[in-house]
């Protein structure tokens, strides 16, 4: 699938329903379930590698995992990857030959953390035929600067992150994920821009929802406030897949305790 046909399927209301994936037996399961987008989250430093962070991901680490994710998506889905810590915030010609690897692997989008920092990044790769989606709010890339803890309680860092969003907007971002924000600033971000915010720890005001797919299946040891166990009561994975795709659709996932 490609970014137009997504964004046409956001454009008609329905909400993005977004899950990480990092291998293809697992994009198969999600794909014939109903997941619209399939995330080659960094977290797989934590979820397959069992780091404590997302930091010592390579970049030959994320082209393998998107490698056996796209093989198992065949095309029916669209395919996120994210670009590792240390292969893209040199320069944007750094962040153009990590992209190639990645969409070479079958991405269709690479996603980066960061606002204004990464406009220029932004725009270089938008330019050359690399659809991008940004990521603002928690950054886990930089957990050691900000540990983990919901960002822009405050007006002042509410007010820029608006602007980030907007700019990166402006410089060709075609999708963006809000992390562990207030509800009411993901609501208010989200209806100011015409790409769509997935959020995750964002409340219910966004165009779609993303989860780690090992917080999904109630396979993490300590899972963050806005997961919830959808294997709880389902019998199998796919109904579990298929009770997150029709929370999220309907509205019911997230609620108010999952939310900032
Ligand atoms: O790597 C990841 O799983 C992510 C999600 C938390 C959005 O970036």
């Amino acid at each position: 699938m490609f970014l137009p046909q997504l964004l046409a399927r956001a454009e008609q209301g329905e909400k993005l329903c977004v899950l990480t994936c990092y291998d293809a037996s697992f994009a198969r399961v999600l794909v014939d379930n109903g997941i619209d987008v399939l995330l080659v989250g960094d977290s797989l430093g934590m979820t397959v590698q069992g780091h404590a962070t997302t930091l010592p991901v390579t970049l030959e680490q994320m082209a393998y995992h998107t490698e056996a994710v796209a093989r198992g998506v065949a095309g029916k889905a669209f395919v996120v990857a994210d670009l590792p810590f240390g292969a893209y915030q040199k320069s944007p010609a750094q962040a153009f030959d990590a992209s190639a690897r990645l969409m070479a692997a079958g991405a269709n989008m690479v996603k980066l953390e960061g606002g204004a920092v990464m406009l220029e990044t932004v725009h270089f790769l938008t330019r050359r035929g690399i659809p991008v989606c940004g990521h603002l709010g928690l950054l886990p890339q930089s957990v050691n600067a900000t540990g983990y803890r919901a960002q822009a309680r405050e007006a002042g860092a509410a007010a820029q992150l608006s602007r980030d969003a907007a700019d990166l907007e402006a410089a060709g971002a075609g999708m963006l994920v809000l992390e562990s924000i207030p509800s009411a600033l993901a609501e208010a971000v989200s209806r100011q821009l015409a790409m769509p915010t997935i959020g995750i720890g964002a409340g219910p005001g966004c165009d779609g929802q993303v989860l780690v797919l090992q917080d999904l299946l109630g396979l993490t040891a300590k899972p963050p406030r806005f997961a919830r166990d959808f294997m709880r009561g389902a019998g199998d994975i796919a109904a579990a897949i298929r009770a997150y795709v029709a929370a999220v659709k309907t509205g019911e996932f997230p609620g108010p305790e999952h939310a900032f």
